[in-house]
């Protein structure tokens, strides 16, 4: 069922809640592809009712983004989703979440602002602001659906760790269920951006994988020392390859690490051409 209103939604789950069923849901902006599905069909699993959310949220993109290049696919992404086994697939317009003038009305919007140590580094030093936009529009959603579990992908772990720690400083009353990556067969990790690439620049994509899994066992041969291992980054470089960062940090809290360990996730951010990709790598295992 495609629902584009909040009081729909609510009165739908309210009915569940009402029967003691148990509600997921998968907060996305659309365009969806496996990694998607993969949090779908975790949820559907492990609920009675499934929500999914597609909105391309406008404050969680900065200046010279690509907001308005953003994929929209919501008719084949519904028939995906209800294919699933989703429930509600939740596509509100942005004056629907954010009220009449929409992101003109930024300035008097209410911000939930996580902890400036979490958004100061990786993806939050180019993308200032995003994880206070990102943040403010899970925090709706979780306020609009009320769920009992949310499901956040490994993909984009610098969010699901800030989404962790939103949930546990506001006592928000749910549990975040984390999924792992879901790769291509070649190992580029599945994104709504990947669409952005050129045949070339799809094949040069394969770079952040090459480093992490590179590095990886690199550490699983015995190699401990940080700047050993992103030394062995540089013979995957070329110059179309912009590198944006290459990090060791926690899993828990993305301190920096002074030696890499079980705990540690290694965080790429790789531009080819105009395209942003990210990726990352637990060393667990
Ligand atoms: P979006 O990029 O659409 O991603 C929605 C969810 O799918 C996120 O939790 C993301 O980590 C997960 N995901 C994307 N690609 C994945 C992959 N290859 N493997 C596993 N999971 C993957 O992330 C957002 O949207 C937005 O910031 C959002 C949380 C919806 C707030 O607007």
């Amino acid at each position: 069922m495609l629902l584009h209103k909040i009081d729909e939604v609510r009165e739908k789950v309210r009915e569940w809640k009402k029967q003691g069923l148990t509600v997921g849901l998968v907060p996305t902006m659309g365009a969806l592809h496996k990694g998607h599905l993969s949090l779908i069909k975790k949820s559907v699993e492990k609920c009675d009712k499934t929500v999914i959310s597609v909105f391309v949220n406008p404050i969680q993109f900065c200046p010279g983004e690509d907001y308005e290049k953003y994929p929209r696919t919501l008719d084949a992404d519904t028939k995906l989703a209800e294919e699933a086994g989703v429930d509600i697939v939740f596509a509100p317009s942005a004056e629907e979440m954010y009220g009449k003038g929409g992101i003109l009305s930024n300035d008097f919007l209410t911000y939930v602002i996580p902890p400036y140590f979490y958004t100061d580094k990786l993806c939050g030093k180019s993308r200032v602001g995003h994880f206070d936009g990102v943040c403010t529009v899970v925090n709706k959603l979780f306020n609009i659906v009320q769920p009992d579990y949310a499901f956040f992908g490994e993909k984009d772990r610098q969010q699901l760790i800030i989404i962790k720690k939103m949930v546990k400083d506001l006592n928000i009353p749910l549990t975040i269920i984390s999924c792992p990556i879901v790769r291509e067969d070649d190992g580029l990790a599945m994104s709504s951006r990947n669409k952005y690439l050129s045949e070339d620049q799809r094949k040069e994509a394969l770079v952040l994988k090459n480093i992490l899994f590179n590095i990886k066992s690199c550490y699983n041969s015995g190699i401990k020392d940080i700047k050993a291992l992103t030394e062995t980054a540089y013979e995957f470089l070329k110059p179309c390859h912009e590198l944006e960062y290459l990090e060791f940090r926690d899993r828990d809290n993305l301190e920096a690490k002074t030696e890499a360990d079980k705990n540690t996730v290694v965080f790429i951010a790789v531009k080819i051409g105009s395209v942003r990709l990210i990726d990352n790598v637990s060393l667990e295992s």
